[in-house]
């Protein structure tokens, strides 16, 4: 079992020509409505890989509630570890998305501010994945519970404690996360991957490249949770035992595949699709 502390999102998505700069406004954008948060994406996406999936999260005691669980619920994900707050919206991501499939994201993070080390004291957690779209000092609670593999996106960038950093097994993040970050990603010891949009990724130990992979070539739709579905195979892969080398490759090919369709739960790829796609590597 996998425990998932994260958030979840319902992601409204403007879809049109181009991105805007600021200042501008691009018309001709259409309209969608997908469940989505990095927390969510993430527990959705290993569990569509095969993993048995737990998910502690926060949504609003509102309409979107429903919507934004709907697709986790049809997955099969435990949600028994989601609080409805009264007094809180659900989490809302406001995103853009480009024709060639690039995407500007603003969060509204409602619920998931509001779930605190108390809500995960008592929880049962093996393996782990986490992301900062919740308050760190919950995540660290979580990961301070954690008897098994700990994975944490480090996403949005932000200063984390170090003893957070010292929980982790993986530590996963884009280019931008990683210039943040800096050398305190390499500091205590995790295995860290850093994900390079259409170039692949990378994987490195106490700041050395152990592994990297090349992206293979899809039709790019939308990238809109490419990265937690890399997250969440290479988190997988490890966690099943697949060599690093091996779990790098088997991630970059679901993230890849995670971009050839629109929304970010809708777009995450099934175990077979991977693996079918790994197999011609
Ligand atoms: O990583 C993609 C996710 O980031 C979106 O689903 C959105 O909700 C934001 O949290």
């Amino acid at each position: 079992m996998i425990t998932v502390t994260g958030s979840i999102n319902l992601d409204i998505v403007a879809t049109g020509p181009t991105l805007p700069r600021p200042g501008e406004t691009v018309t001709n954008a259409r309209l969608a409505r997908h469940p989505g948060g990095k927390g969510a994406n993430q527990a959705l996406a290993a569990q569509r890989l095969g993993a048995d999936v737990r998910l502690i999260g926060a949504v609003g005691a509102d309409d979107m509630a429903e919507e934004a669980l709907k697709l986790l619920q049809a997955g099969g994900v435990d949600l028994s570890g989601v609080q409805h707050i009264n007094g809180e919206t659900t989490g809302v991501a406001l995103i853009a998305v480009s024709a060639d499939g690039e995407n500007l994201i603003v969060v509204c993070p409602g619920a998931n501010r509001a779930l605190r080390p108390a809500d995960v004291e008592d929880a049962d957690i093996t393996h782990m994945m986490g992301v900062l779209e919740i308050p760190a000092d919950t995540l660290l609670a979580a990961a301070n519970r954690a008897t098994g593999f700990v994975s944490l996106n480090l996403a949005p960038a932000m200063s984390v404690p170090d003893a957070l950093l010292a929980r982790a097994s993986l530590l996963c993040v884009n280019e931008t996360e990683a210039a943040f970050y800096g050398d305190a990603l390499h500091a205590a010891g995790a295995l860290v991957a850093i994900s390079l949009g259409g170039e692949g990724a990378a994987l490195y130990r106490n700041g050395t490249e152990i592994a990297r992979e090349a992206a293979p070539q899809v039709q790019v739709v939308d990238t809109v949770g490419a990265g937690d579905t890399f997250t969440a195979a290479l988190t997988v892969a490890l966690i099943e035992g697949m060599s690093e080398e091996a779990a790098l490759r088997f991630a970059v090919t679901a993230g890849a595949l995670a971009c050839t369709r629109a929304g970010a739960q809708p777009s995450l790829p099934k175990r077979a699709e991977v693996d079918s796609l790994f197999g011609t590597r």
